[in-house]
């Protein structure tokens, strides 16, 4: 729980910083931005109000204005931009003055301007500063310097101040909005977040959970699938894995449960036997009898118990295969001659319809042979009364096929799933009276399958079964 909590904290907190960094280089671009812009544009607007005076000057020197429709431009300039407005001579007294609004009211009249920046602009240039110019004014302002002329002839300078407090206002009510917009954008972020990043280590933590409680052996819970991304396609295959290993840990119990049973019968048969012949509960000819069966009970035994190692091999791959080039005909005619005597019994007919006389594939001999053996026991044990056994070896294209088939009571398509599964038996009561554990076919499809073979079954219930499978032919020369 703990490290998934904290993956998503850690989602959470690295999706904040990204945003909150976004967010900071943008506002501080913006910011500068805007800053330079503003100013930019008050300097701008500085100047072309300076450029107004002078001309207002002109017409106040050639008596077209007076000074108080001067003095009324001064005051437009002033609401507008909250400037300080000097007017010099040559000399760089100040003969006309406007005091900001916003600055301390000082009369500048007939001061002497003694500044640089006063011959500066007397020899025709046009500064900005930004300061408090000189020491002339106690905040910080931002001024425009420029001659103004009569007649082509430069006769003075214009001084405009305007305070910064007034440009900072506007930065300040940008700057405002620009970090409003930034916290509320967080914080909308910090809920989306929230909920994408619950969103996404949601399945990480249940799956973390529902592994724990695997190991421990529960496999019941599943984690539930929502999403089609690499999460989900993880989750899908962890319920997947999850299903697996139930369905692995259910098959080894019942293995074991069936092991012990099939152990159990002929130890138990066993010991009534000989317990019965030690007590002398027997008589002479009896015990002989009674000794016999007790033989062929180990002799189940064995079988069983060689089935059992032969199948854990198989499972896990310790199942050494010889191949080599091998008459299935041969086999086939061996085993078919040893159960002569079951065959008559019984009374089949066989029918044995090879294509060729001879038919090489590649394979292990004695693994074969415990295929066909395993294929035609089944045969004889479940055909019925004279029914018919019929084997059949052909080839088609790269592969020899062989089929072994009976007329017995056939099997269900829905048994056919299950019969390869070890210790599956169909009706498992009436089939263990003919002997046999249910390990035959299992053991019958894995060594196909370590031939790298197929196998098929045919059957129809009530008409009997036909066991199909495939060899790699080896060619005859
Ligand atoms: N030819 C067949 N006809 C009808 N049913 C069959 C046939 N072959 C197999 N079966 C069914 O499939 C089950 C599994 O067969 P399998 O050979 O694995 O086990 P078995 O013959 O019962 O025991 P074992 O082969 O271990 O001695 C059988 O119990 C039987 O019910
Ligand atoms: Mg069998």
């Amino acid at each position: 729980m703990f490290y998934f909590r904290s993956l998503y904290v850690r989602l959470m907190v690295a999706y904040f910083i990204i945003i909150l960094t976004a967010l900071s280089v943008l506002g501080i671009l913006l910011s500068t931005f805007f800053q330079r812009y503003i100013m930019e544009t008050s300097k701008e607007e500085l100047i072309r109000e300076g450029k107004a005076i002078s001309q207002y000057i002109n017409l106040y020197l050639k008596g077209y204005i007076d000074s108080s429709v001067l003095h009324y431009q001064y005051q437009i300039i002033d609401r507008f931009l909250g400037t300080t407005i000097w007017v010099t001579d040559e000399l760089g007294y100040v003969w006309s003055s406007h005091n900001s609004a916003m600055l301390e009211e000082v009369d500048w009249d007939n001061q002497k301007v003694t500044v640089d920046e006063f011959t500066q602009v007397l020899s025709g240039e046009t500064i900005t500063r930004i300061g408090k110019f000189s020491e002339s004014f106690p905040v910080p302002v931002l001024t425009v310097g420029m001659p103004w002329t009569l007649n082509n002839k430069i006769r003075g300078t214009i001084f405009l101040h305007s305070p910064l407090e007034g440009i900072n206002r506007t930065l300040r009510d940008t700057y405002q909005s620009i970090w409003r917009s930034a916290i509320l954008t967080s914080i909308f972020s910090m809920i989306l977040l929230y909920f994408i990043s619950r969103r996404f280590s949601k399945p990480l933590t249940e799956m973390n959970e529902i592994s724990r409680e695997i190991a421990t052996g529960n496999f019941k819970r599943r984690v539930k699938v929502k999403t089609r991304d690499e999460v989900g396609q993880l989750a899908v295959n962890f319920n997947a894995m999850a299903d697996s290993l139930e369905k692995l840990e259910l098959m080894r119990r019942s293995f074991v449960a069936n092991v012990s049973h099939e152990l159990r019968s002929p130890l138990t048969s066993m010991r009534g036997y000989i317990q019965g012949v030690l007590d002398h509960a027997i008589s002479g000819e009896g015990q002989e009898k009674y000794l016999k069966i007790a033989l062929e009970e180990t002799e189940r035994m064995n079988r069983l118990i060689n089935d059992l190692l032969d199948l854990s091999q198989i499972q896990t791959g310790n199942f050494s295969m010889q191949f080599k080039v091998v008459d299935i005909n041969e086999i086939i005619r061996r085993i078919l001659i040893e159960r002569e005597d079951r065959i008559l019994d019984k009374n089949m007919d066989v029918d044995v319809d090879f294509e060729k006389d001879v038919f090489l594939v590649k394979g292990d001999p004695d693994r074969l042979k415990q295929v066909v053996i395993n294929l035609m026991d089944n045969a004889i044990k479940y055909n019925r009364e004279g029914g018919l056994l019929s084997i059949k070896t052909w080839q088609h294209k790269e592969n020899v096929y062989v089929k072994i088939a009976d007329e017995g009571p056939g099997i269900s398509k829905e048994e056919i799933a299950h019969i390869w599964e070890p210790f599956y038996q169909v009706d498992k009561s009436r089939t263990q009276k003919k002997g046999g554990v249910g390990l035959g076919l299992s053991i019958v499809k894995k060594i196909i399958e370590a031939h790298d073979q197929k196998i098929w079954l045919n059957s129809q219930e009530g008409k009997g079964s036909a066991f199909i499978f495939s060899l790699q032919s080896v060619k005859n020369h």
